[in-house]
């Protein structure tokens, strides 16, 4: 991976192959997006990402535990439930049908949750912190 300063204030990432480069408003780079997962006990991690991956794809890649991601993203399981902290919330789009209706199966959903192989990283989210659930550990 190499980094360049084509745009100063961001940080940017250079060469990604698994994404096509003309879905990302013909930049031709990936914004790199910096996440922070919390754990039950208040331990934070920082990791980073790039855009056009999902939250869960950035948890597993980065060894995040407590996001088992059982169904591998098809939003089936539940195992990437993640409580969006409070002032992220309102940025996120909007939860779809299928995520809301997958919820209802998962353990002690509050109305934070969210499925994270259901977040798709864009800039605008770039510092999005969320927590993960006590039960999935
Ligand atoms: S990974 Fe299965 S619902 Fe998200």
């Amino acid at each position: 991976m190499t980094w360049a300063a084509e745009e100063p204030e961001r940080q940017v990432c250079k060469s990604y192959d698994d994404f096509s480069r003309s879905e990302f408003g013909g930049r031709g780079v990936l914004m790199v997006i910096n996440l922070v997962f919390v754990d039950a006990s208040g331990e934070r991690r920082e990791v980073s990402s790039v855009e056009g991956r999902s939250l869960m794809e950035a948890a597993s890649l980065s060894g995040i535990p407590g996001i088992d991601a059982d169904c591998g993203g098809a939003c089936a399981c539940a195992t990437c439930q993640v409580y969006v902290d409070a002032d992220w919330l309102s940025r996120l789009p909007p939860i779809g049908e299928s995520e809301s209706n997958m919820l209802e199966f998962a353990a002690n959903r509050h109305e934070s949750s969210r499925l994270a192989c259901q977040i798709k990283l864009t800039p605008e989210l770039d510092g999005l912190t969320v927590t993960t659930p006590e039960f999935q550990f």
